[in-house]
Order: C-alpha cells, then structure tokens, then sequence
C-alpha cells in the first residue's frame, strides 16, 4: 500500500469527501493530499459528531498522524485555507507547495460578474475560472509570493516522493468528476482543468508509476450542479420523491438529479484507469440498507445493484456508503 488516487466518476459530489475520510480512519495514511482544482469543491466529512465542509483542505484531517499536504496545481484562497486550519485543528501538519496560485477578490468578482461563466456555465463563482486564465497567463501571484502564508510553505512534491519511497501510505484527493473535466466532460459546461487521476498525479508531482490504486466513486444515482446535459435527468418533485433532491456543498444551489449511468460509469472507469470503485449512498436508493456495515446484510435489492454495477464497469466494487458519517461503509477489499 503506497499511493492511492480517489477521483470523482460523475458530476463531482460523488460523496469523495466521505470515502477519504473513512480510508484515513482504516489505512492510516503518513499523508493525506489534495489534488484538483481549487475551492470550487466541497467535500463533507460527518464524524465524531461534527460536520466539516472542506474547500481546500485534505477530508483525512481526521486521521491524527497524518501530514496534510496541497499540491502545486491546486488554486489556493488565503482566507479559505486559514479559516479550515482553524476549523480542523490541523495545526503544522498543513502544508502547502509555494507554487500553488493565489485566488484574490479580483478573480472572484470577475467569476461573479461574467453572465458567460455565472449564468450559461453556471460555475460556483470562487474564482476558480479566472485564477486558472490568469496562471496561464503567467501573471498570477504564488503561494510563495504572500508572506502571510509562509508558516505553511513546503516542497510538497518532494514530501509526497519521500514518502511513497520510503513505503509510506499517501492517500491523494481529487475533487469534482470525469465529466466536469475540462478534457474529458460535456465543454463547455466544465470545470477549468482537468479532473481525471492523471491531472491528480500533476497537482501534485506525482509520475504515473508510482501509483497502485485509482479509486473511483460514485453516487447511486448521479447529481449535477450548473448547466449542461445530465442524461436521463428526473424533475424536482420526482427527485423529492425519491429521496435524492440534495443542495450544493458550495453554493446551496439546488443539485439535478437522475439514475445511476452505467455507460459514463464505463466510460469514466477508461480514461481514469481506476482499478477499483466505491459506491456511496446506497442507503439513499435503498433505505433499507442503511448504516449496514457488511455486505450479508445487505438486501437482495442492494446487492443485485452492487453486481449490476460490477458487472457493467469490470472493475470490482470495494466500499460501499451506506449513511453520511465517515465509518457507515461496507469494506470489501478484503475480499478481493
Ligand atoms: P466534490 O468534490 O465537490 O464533488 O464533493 P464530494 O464528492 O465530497 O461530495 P459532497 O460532500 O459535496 O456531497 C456528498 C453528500 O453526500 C454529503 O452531504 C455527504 O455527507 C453525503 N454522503 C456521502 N456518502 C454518503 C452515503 O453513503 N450515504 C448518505 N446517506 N450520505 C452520504
Ligand atoms: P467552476 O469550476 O466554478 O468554474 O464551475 C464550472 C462548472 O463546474 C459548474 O457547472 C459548477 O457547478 C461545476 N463544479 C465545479 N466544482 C464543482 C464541485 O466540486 N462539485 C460539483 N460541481 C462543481
Ligand atoms: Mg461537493
């Protein structure tokens, strides 16, 4: 066990946050990284009683002794950052690489006030957008560059390397899905980078041989938030209906709906070479299944949507989220 990748298989708000913060608890990872985007993601840990909402910082917080670690590629907002160190508790084990690129209050006016990126794209108006146009560019300000921020400076690259060779566990977190990708998803109502676990290893400096493992995860049934074509998508009250009407981590603004897609599921398995997956919120489609922690108890409905799954993606199902906190899992890696 040394580096492990976890990306979204959908729209993002797959539950990644969840599935991170259940490996930190079981595998106790040295390191804990985050990779993607920036601060457009929310990623929600339930544990111990308390619910965390984490824009930039690693959902494996919660695992004590590890290091928690932001990678170059990912755009980092000063205030964000040190109002979740304060949040966590992280205290020195949060460290960020000095070339991570700074969003300021300009990137973020600029995301809110384009009807291009807030109303057609409808993208989380963070600043994400813009602080990536501006890096291209070559003029935006690094982490480096902010004195304020020089406490949590490291070679993040370098760390993560060292540990993978001295076969430590590092466990790395995407953010968003494959089909928000900038690449790979339905342009142009993306994301500003690619999302798929080879843009993961590059936030973070990581060559694509030192990887053993691309978890995927995916929701039982797939959400989107912001414009674009979501395939076989069901209306509000239906959604309601079913229990699977949700609001979004960053915005609050209401999440689409539709069944679990087993051709983009396929698809998404391809280009992230993902070897294994993670199925959350089963207990939402199937109530019955709720807080099951093993896979006998599970009900025949449940399990023959687990196989179906299996069956469709060729890969083997490995957890299998059944309640928001961090330990309602079913853990079959056992069993592989
Ligand atoms: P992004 O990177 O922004 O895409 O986020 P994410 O993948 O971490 O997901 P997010 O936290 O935005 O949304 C997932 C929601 O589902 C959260 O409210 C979680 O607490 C909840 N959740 C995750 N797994 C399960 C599960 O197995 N069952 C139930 N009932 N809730 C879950
Ligand atoms: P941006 O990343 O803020 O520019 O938004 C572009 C598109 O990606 C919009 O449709 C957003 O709703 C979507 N998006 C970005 N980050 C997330 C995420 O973490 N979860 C779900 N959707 C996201
Ligand atoms: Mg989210």
């Amino acid at each position: 066990m040394t580096c492990h990748i976890l990306v979204g298989g959908f729209f993002g708000d797959e539950g990644k946050g969840k599935i991170v913060s259940y490996l930190a608890i079981k595998d106790k990872p040295s390191v804990c990284a985050r990779a993607g985007v920036g601060t457009n993601a929310g990623h929600t840990v339930v544990y111990k009683g308390k619910t965390y909402k984490l824009r930039q910082i690693s959902s494996g917080f919660i695992q004590e002794n590890a290091n928690i670690l932001i990678g170059p590629g990912v755009l980092v907002n000063p205030e964000i950052l040190k109002k979740e160190a304060e949040e966590t508790g992280v205290g020195e084990r949060l460290k960020i690489d000095g070339q991570c690129a700074i969003i300021e209050e300009k990137h973020i006016e600029e995301d809110r006030s384009s009807s291009f990126l807030k109303e057609r794209i409808g993208s989380t108006g963070s600043g994400c957008g813009p602080c990536n146009v501006e890096r291209v560019m070559r003029k935006v300000k690094l982490a480096k560059d902010i004195p304020d921020l020089r406490q949590y400076i490291t070679d993040v690259p370098l760390e993560i390397n060292n540990a993978i060779d001295r076969g430590k566990y590092v466990l790395v977190e995407g953010t968003q899905g494959t089909f928000l990708s900038l690449y790979h998803g339905t342009y142009p109502f993306v994301t500003s980078k690619d999302t798929t676990a080879s843009q993961a290893c590059a936030d973070l400096g990581i060559g694509p041989t030192k990887v053993d493992e691309v978890i995927i995860v995916f929701k039982s049934y797939t959400t989107r938030v912001g414009a674009g074509h979501l395939p076989g998508e069901i209306s509000e009250e239906e959604a309601k209906r079913r229990g699977w009407f949700e609001t979004a981590t960053v915005t609050g603004r209401k999440r689409r709906s539709a069944p679990f897609n087993f051709e983009l599921a396929k698809r998404a398995v391809m280009i992230n070479g993902a070897t294994q997956a993670a199925i959350t919120k089963l207990d939402v489609v199937y109530p019955e299944c709720s807080g099951i922690r093993s896979i006998e108890k599970l009900s025949e409905e449940g399990r023959i949507f687990i196989k179906k799954i299996e069956e469709a993606i060729k890969i083997p199902v490995s957890l299998i989220g059944t309640g928001p906190g961090a330990l309602d899992i079913i853990d079959l890696r056992e069993e592989l």
